[in-house]
Parts: structure tokens; sequence; C-alpha cells
């Protein structure tokens, strides 16, 4: 513009002087002469005041807007810096709280309060094998149910605002067998309502802990057993020993007898009516068998109180395996009165099974017992539409042996599965079980041989004890007192 101007006054300028030699004769006419210069001079002075007016209308805005402009965009430059340099660090954070949940084994799951899955991490995609685009938005109870978590427990939690926990939730069966915390955590966040769900797999401490608290349980008791047994064994020998003196002084057959009647002129014939007419010798039989019974129980105790001199030698457990199914079947007939008959047996033997150095006569009581339990379990819980059923599974596992015994049978509760180790604790009726069955096979497994034996049960659907034994003997049984 400043250019347009000054061509324009330029161009006044020259005009003026061409104007003044348009016409000589004009010019001669000198009274005008003052009158054109007056007006060229008036035209450029029009022409510069219009330039002027002009720049000076425009020459404020630019000259003082100019460092405005520069401060404000200078700020706008330093702003959108800020805002990259903060975008960059969200998504780092992002990216960083993203590692963070999805690196954890537990499983996190962010729900809204209607139930709607907002949050979906790694370890959830692996436990569903459904993937976070496809489980966001969708019902947690649609794509989540290991454990279940129940709608109303989420909306409780929330309109509580108290975070719900349960432990070790058994969930799954037989080697699925997992146990599983839960936690429903609510959000706190002012605008937003929903939780966190927790659960972690906690199978290893549980399984630790109840072996742990089995052991000390097991050491204390095998000790009280050892004394109680050896308290009940004195007293119990004294009343078998008299029990048989009695029987054999009412006994019509010896001399002595007949004679010290006669002196107290008592007919012995009488005297051993008398006794039927009033049942004794009924009474004195269930002396004796009760007796008995009693002295079965204190050896059995004693069993596993007393270091054995069991001889160790190589054995082929398949083979121990089926003379125990052969005894088993014998034993279990006489144990149900021939009842029940023993149920379908399937035997799953590794062909490369090394021999293990063991006791044979304490492996198969150990075998007699699971398979016997097995058998009353299936008989205790009367008809049903599987047929009953003992799968005998033996694998190798590196220096181990690992044999299996397991039934479809009714299994058992959390509760009755932490006691069956115990001495004593049986859930059959008196006369049947004694409860000793499984406390001695867990010191001829653990104590004689340096094994281990695993119960996993579930009510209604079948028992798996899995017990694994050295294939080499490492060192001596320790000797316990008694
Ligand atoms: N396979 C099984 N299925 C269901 N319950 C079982 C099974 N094995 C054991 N049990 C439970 O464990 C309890 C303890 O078993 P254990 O062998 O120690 O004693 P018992 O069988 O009752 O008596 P005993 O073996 O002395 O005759 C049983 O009473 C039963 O409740
Ligand atoms: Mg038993």
């Amino acid at each position: 513009m400043r250019y347009y101007g000054s061509a324009l006054s330029f161009l006044a300028l020259a005009v003026s002087p061409a104007v003044a030699n348009v016409d000589a004769a004009f010019i001669a006419d000198s009274s005008w002469l003052p009158r054109i210069l007056l007006g060229t001079c008036a035209l450029q002075a029009l022409v510069i005041i219009y330039l002027l007016l002009r720049y000076l209308r425009r020459q404020p805005e630019t000259r003082d807007l100019d460092p405005l402009l520069q401060k404000t965009k200078f700020q706008l430059h330093r702003e959108i810096a800020r805002h990259e340099a903060t975008e960059e660090l969200l998504l780092e954070t992002r990216d960083y709280l993203s590692c963070l949940i999805n690196s954890l084994p537990t499983v996190i799951i962010g729900v809204t309060e209607e139930g709607y899955v907002t949050h979906w991490n790694i370890a959830a995609e692996e436990i569903t094998g459904l993937s976070s685009q496809n489980a966001l938005g969708q019902k947690i109870s649609g794509v989540y149910n290991a454990p279940p978590i129940p709608q109303e427990q989420i909306r409780a939690t929330i309109g509580k605002g108290i975070a719900y926990t349960r432990d070790a939730i058994p969930f799954g069966l037989g080697a699925d067998l997992r146990y599983l915390d839960l936690t429903i955590q609510p959000l706190v966040s002012p605008d937003t309502l929903g939780a966190v769900v927790l659960v972690q797999d906690v199978t290893l401490r549980v399984r630790m802990e109840r072996s742990l608290i089995q052991n000390e349980k097991m050491l204390s008791l095998g000790v009280m057993a050892a004394g109680l047994a050896h308290e009940i064994n004195n007293p119990l020998a004294a009343i078998m020993s008299n029990l048989q003196t009695i029987n054999r002084r009412l006994s019509p057959g010896l001399a002595a007898n007949i004679e010290a009647a006669d002196a107290l002129k008592i007919p012995f014939h009488d005297l051993v009516q008398y006794m039927e007419a009033r049942e004794i010798p009924r009474f004195l039989d269930g002396i004796q068998q009760a007796g008995e019974r009693a002295a079965k129980i204190v050896k059995t105790m004693l069993e596993f109180s007393h270091a054995h001199n069991s001889e160790f030698s190589q054995q082929n457990l398949a083979q121990l395996v089926d003379e125990s199914l052969e005894l088993a079947t014998n034993t279990f007939e006489l144990k149900t009165d021939g009842k029940a008959r023993m149920p379908f047996i399937i035997r799953d033997f590794d062909p490369n099974l090394p021999e293990v150095e063991c006791s044979a006569s304490e492996i198969q009581q150990v075998l007699l017992n699971l398979l016997l339990n097995a058998a009353q379990a299936f008989q205790l819980a009367g008809e049903s539409e599987a047929t009953p059923t003992i799968n005998i599974r033996l694998v190798t596992d590196r220096d181990h042996v690992i044999l299996e015994v397991e039934d479809n049978g009714p299994g058992m509760s959390d509760k009755v599965q932490k006691h069956i180790f115990e001495p004593f604790f049986t859930t059959k009726g008196v006369g049947v079980g004694t409860g000793l069955g499984l406390s001695v096979s867990y010191f001829i497994i653990k104590e004689h041989h340096q094994g281990s034996i695993e119960v996993e049960s579930k009510p209604g659907t079948g028992t798996r004890f899995t017990i694994r034994l050295p294939v080499h003997r490492h060192c001596q049984p320790p000797l316990r007192a008694g």
C-alpha cells in the first residue's frame, strides 16, 4: 500500500506540468495559470492527505498489534508444547499402568454398577480365553464365572463402599480343583460408580498350609497315639486274660470246676443251666468280641507310632497293585457281608515304570485301605446313574512314581477332607470303620517312605488320592517314640 500511495503522489506531481503544457494559448492567458497551479497543488495535497489518512488509519494497528501478536503467538507455542509433553506423559503413564495391571497374575476386571465390564486384563483373558475386545461392554456374569460374581454383590459393595472379600473359594474338581481369593473393591471416584473385581489363584498356598497343619497335627497325634496305645494295651490285656480264665472256670470239661461246685453243694449242671437261662455265655462272648476289636485298634495305633522293621526291597508297583486288587475283592466281600460287589476297575499303568524301593506289605496295606474306602463310599452312597468306577493310575515323574486312586463316588465335603488323615476320624457307622485306615496310610507313606499322599475331592463327583513315592530310599525312616 505504501508503494501504491507513492505511485499516486508521483502521478499527481507528473500530471501537474503536463497539464501546464497543454495549450500555449491557454498558457498565454496568464490569469488561469495561478488557478491551474493552485488546482494541481490542491489535487496533490488531496492525494497526499488521502494517503496520509490511510497510512495513519492502518499504521497504529499493525504497529501496536505486532508485539501483542508476537507475545500471544509465543504463549500459544508454549501452551502447545506443554500440552504435547503432558499428553506424552499421560500416554506413558497409561501404558505403564496398563503394563502393571496386565503383568499381574491376578484377574482384574473393572465393572460398572450394573455389572458391565469396563476393564479386562491379560490374566482374565488367559483364564476365560476371551479377549478384552470381546469382553468389554458385556455383563460380567456372561463372560466370567470362575468363580461366579453375583451382580447383587457388586451392587451391595458399591452401595456400602466397603470391599467384599472371600478367601480360598474352592472351584473346579479333581486335577482342576483351584482355590481362589475373591475381592470386590468399590471404586473411589466421586463421579464414577463402579468396582474392581480381583480374583487370585491361591491353590499352592492353601495346599501348603493344609499340608503344614496336617504334618504338625499328625506328628503330635502320632506321639499321643503311641502313649495311648500303651496305656490301653495293659488293662486290655488284663481284661482279655481274665475273660479267658472266667470261660475256663465255667467250663464243665474241667474237673476242678466240678469239684469246687460239689464242695459248695451246688450241682454243676444246675449252675450251667442257670447261666444259660440268664444268657451269661452270650454276655461273655460280647466282652470277648469287644475286647478283640479294642486289641485290633490298639495294634493299628501302634503301627503308626513305631518305626517298622518292614523289609524294604525293589518292588514292581503294577504287580503290587494287581495283588492288592485281588485281596481287596475278598476283604470287601467280607466287610460288606457280600452285599455289594467291587466297583469297576480301570487300570492305567505306565509300561516303563521303574522298580520302587519300598515295603511291599505296607504299600499293600495303603492300597487296600484306599480301595476299600472307595468301595464303601459307593455302597454308602447307594444307587447312582454312573457305574461305580475306580481308576488306578501309575506314572513316572523323574525320580518318583505317582500312584493315583480315583473314584466317581459321593466325594467328601471340605470339612470332612480336613480331618480324614486324623486317627479315629470316620464318617462310617459304629462297627463299620475305626477311622484309622487313612492315618496309618499317611504315616506309612510320609514317615516310612518319605513320600506324600494328597486328596482332592468334591461332593457328588468323586475323590482322588495321589501318592508320590521316591524310587530310591534316601534315608532311614525316623525312629519315633513309643
Ligand atoms: N474314597 C472316599 N470317598 C468318600 N469318603 C472317603 C473316601 N475315603 C475316605 N473317606 C472318608 O474318610 C474317612 C476316614 O477314612 P479312613 O480310611 O481313615 O477310616 P474309615 O474308612 O472310616 O475306617 P477304617 O479304614 O479304619 O475301617 C472315612 O470315614 C470317609 O468319611
Ligand atoms: Mg478306611
